[in-house]
């Protein structure tokens, strides 16, 4: 084959299975076949310059930095939206268009809505001409934004060149750029091992992430994207909105799929409360709905006041700050040692619940912040996150009286030795290894629910067994009996067995998760569960050099030096040895993943088996190689249903999904 004709098909097949991963979050091949298709397209490139064009799938990372960012002026301004608080509001809006459109002469509107998430990220443009992506630019001001087509260049979700034969001759395709709760929580568990502050929220590190001058930092920092309308276009036009999402789609551009067009108000503002209830489950934030009226047609005849369309509005959710006094600063020590600040508020309600304590992340941050004793403060408490103070309230800092913003202890608040702060770092530190507040959060780590999992073992039977000194490392946990259990105050015969039984049922947790929970410095969950796969036991991941464990996806040699050295310590060699002979799984069962009798087969586990807990069941499924996930999709292969099923069992029977009861998948498994 020529070179240029095998190029073409390289080229083709990476942005298919870009598509499939990026878009569709359905990938066909895993991504050493992804980098071995990348890789000989480099080559090929490399030896043929002239066959590397702008919209090759290798020209995603790899360019050049900016010096500044360049300003541009947007074809069409980019609007923004007039809220509504409550349904109230809402059918208020549909009142106000109805008789809008009365003055200009249309009296019974034909009104289809479409109701999109918010997503609280950044608003991008991106222009392609003759199906190629010419220039990408934030919003701005609505008329001039700027130009940071380098930096959207990296982020996989945004196609380089629109998939069909025949392209428009120019299109303008908008949408939010945002960075997913996963990839946010990574970034900044990344950040803090490598002693960088650590971002507040995923819209600022969004925002802070598009721009950067050089797109190989970007690229280092997962975005993604959904698309959510076309700005200007020539040589294809739509009649609506919801016409325009099927073309972006049906092109390659990721739009939500659970976006629905409704016919009435009523079902309007359902599907506004629909979206309130699911937010918390969703993988990204968003701050409401966005209800656009969906003829074109009618868009247009209800025009604009000032930046606000009339035939769209942001239903807000409700809100999640309020305005409080910050009595004082305290600080506590985490599993590191590390000393974190937190504010002790007058009490206040927000979102729901009494807030009197809230996060302060760290002593950078607190600096920054500027959040002084004695001043009203703004406390967010978002989702099911930990509340935290944001800033002072505007008026606070005029006070002429205020407070200095508080220093670090100079000595531990738990076990009075002097504290100490390591250079290069954004934590002050206490240095004892026996600091009782540092072993209490230790164990707490070990036995919460992403780590051991052990039922009934929290942060109060944990102080109490450190008070006795029943316990001092993990390990210990194992070594409990029941005479030492009861002697505890309130700890029946019948709750020191059950303590017991969920201690020893924590002995089969996969080693991903023992690895997390063992506490080495740079390793948090998604990280403990890649090295995990990466090196499938503790005697290779402790016999690896630094170089190696930064081959493990998503840590960088700063990282992997850390956890590197975390591992050499004399106490973490010996916790390991302990939690080895006490028959804690230091090592991965089974096949690689990819390979094994269940390899490429993804179940999904709901309702109760008569036998297997569901934890038994993920842990058999993996084992041979399986995938365990939540929801029922088209890829699922099998459901597996126990008693009181509930609405996974019906998506699976509605989509044809096969479905096992216990016994089906126990044969499954001996095949
Ligand atoms: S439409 C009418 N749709 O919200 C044109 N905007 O407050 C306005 N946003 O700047 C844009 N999700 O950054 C639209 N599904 C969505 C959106 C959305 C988030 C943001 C966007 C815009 C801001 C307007």
């Amino acid at each position: 084959m020529r070179p240029a004709e095998r190029a073409r098909e390289l080229a083709d097949q990476l942005r298919y299975h870009g598509h499939r991963y990026y878009v569709l979050d359905d990938p066909e091949i895993g991504d050493d076949a992804y980098d071995a298709l990348l890789d000989e397209l480099r080559a090929l490139e490399a030896e043929h310059p002239e066959l590397r064009t702008p919209d090759s799938p290798t020209q995603r990372v790899g360019g050049e930095p900016v010096s500044r960012l360049d300003k541009v002026t947007h074809l069409q301004p980019m609007l923004s939206l007039a809220n509504a608080r409550s349904e109230e509001e809402l059918r208020a809006w549909v009142a106000r268009m109805r008789s809008h459109l009365a003055r200009e002469g249309i009296e019974d509107p034909d009104f289809r809505f479409v109701a999109e998430p918010k997503i609280d990220g950044l608003a991008i443009s991106l222009l392609y001409r003759e199906g190629v992506l010419e220039r990408g630019a934030t919003r701005g001001n609505g008329e001039v934004g700027e130009d940071v087509t380098h930096n959207l260049r990296t982020i996989g979700s945004i196609p380089l060149r629109i998939d069909t034969d025949a392209p428009p001759a120019l299109i303008e395709v908008r949408g939010e750029v945002y960075m997913s709760l996963p990839d946010f929580a990574a970034l900044n568990e990344r950040r803090a091992a490598q002693g960088l502050s650590t971002f507040m929220n995923p819209r600022n590190s969004a925002a802070g992430t598009i721009r950067q001058l050089d797109p190989a930092l970007t690229a280092e920092r997962p975005l993604s994207m959904w698309c959510y309308a076309v700005g200007v276009t020539e040589g294809v036009r739509f009649t609506s909105h919801s016409e325009s999402l099927e073309w972006l789609a049906a092109h390659g551009f990721r739009v939500n799929g659970d976006v629905k067009t409704l016919g009435s108000e009523d079902e309007v503002v359902a599907q506004c409360l629909s979206w309130q209830e699911r937010r918390g489950a969703l993988d990204f934030e968003i701050d409401g709905v966005v209800v656009k009226v969906d003829d074109y047609e009618l868009q247009r005849r209800l025009g604009a006041v000032g930046r606000d369309p009339r035939w769209a509005i942001a239903w807000k959710f409700p809100p999640t700050t309020a305005v409080t006094r910050l009595n004082d600063v305290a600080w506590n020590v985490g599993k590191y040692g590390d000393l974190h600040p937190f504010a002790q508020l007058e009490p206040v309600h927000v979102g729901g619940v009494t807030v009197k304590q809230a996060t302060l992340h760290n002593e950078e941050d607190l600096v920054r912040k500027d959040v002084r004793p004695g001043d009203e403060v703004i406390v967010l408490r978002a989702g099911d996150v930990i509340p935290q103070v944001v800033s002072p309230a505007p008026h606070a800092v005029e006070r002429p009286d205020r407070a200095p913003v508080p220093r670090p202890p100079e000595r531990c608040p738990f076990c009075d030795t002097p504290t100490v702060k390591p250079e290069g770092t954004v934590f002050t530190r206490c240095p004892n290894r026996e600091c009782p507040e540092r072993r209490w959060q230790l164990l707490v780590h070990f036995a919460s629910q992403g780590a051991l999992d052990i039922d009934g073992l929290g942060e109060k039977q944990i102080a109490g067994l450190l008070e006795r000194g029943l316990v001092r490392t993990a390990g210990d946990l194992y070594r409990l009996t029941k005479e030492q259990l009861v002697a505890i105050d309130r700890m029946g015969e019948v709750s020191a067995e059950r303590l017991l039984r969920s201690i020893e049922a924590s002995k089969d947790r996969p080693f991903g998760r023992v690895l997390f929970g063992m506490g080495i410095e740079g390793v948090g969950g998604i990280t403990g569960r890649n090295l995990a796969q990466r090196f499938r036991s503790l005697d290779a991941l402790m016999a690896a050099t630094p170089e190696q464990i930064a081959e493990t996806p998503g840590i960088g040699p700063i990282v992997a030096q850390i956890i590197h050295d975390s591992l050499a310590d004399p106490q973490m060699r010996a916790l390991a040895e302990d939690l080895r002979g006490l028959g804690l799984q230091l090592s991965v069962e089974g096949p690689p993943p990819g390979e094994g009798k269940l390899a490429e087969q993804t179940f999904v586990l709901t309702g109760t088996l008569p036998d297997l807990t569901r934890e038994q069941a993920t842990e058999r499924i993996l084992a041979q190689g399986g995938r365990v996930t939540t929801s029922v999709s088209k890829k699922t292969s099998y459901v597996v249903a126990g008693e009181s099923p509930g609405s996974k069992l019906e998506k699976a029977e509605r989509m044809g999904v096969p479905v096992l009861d216990e016994a089906g998948l126990l044969e499954l498994l001996r095949d």
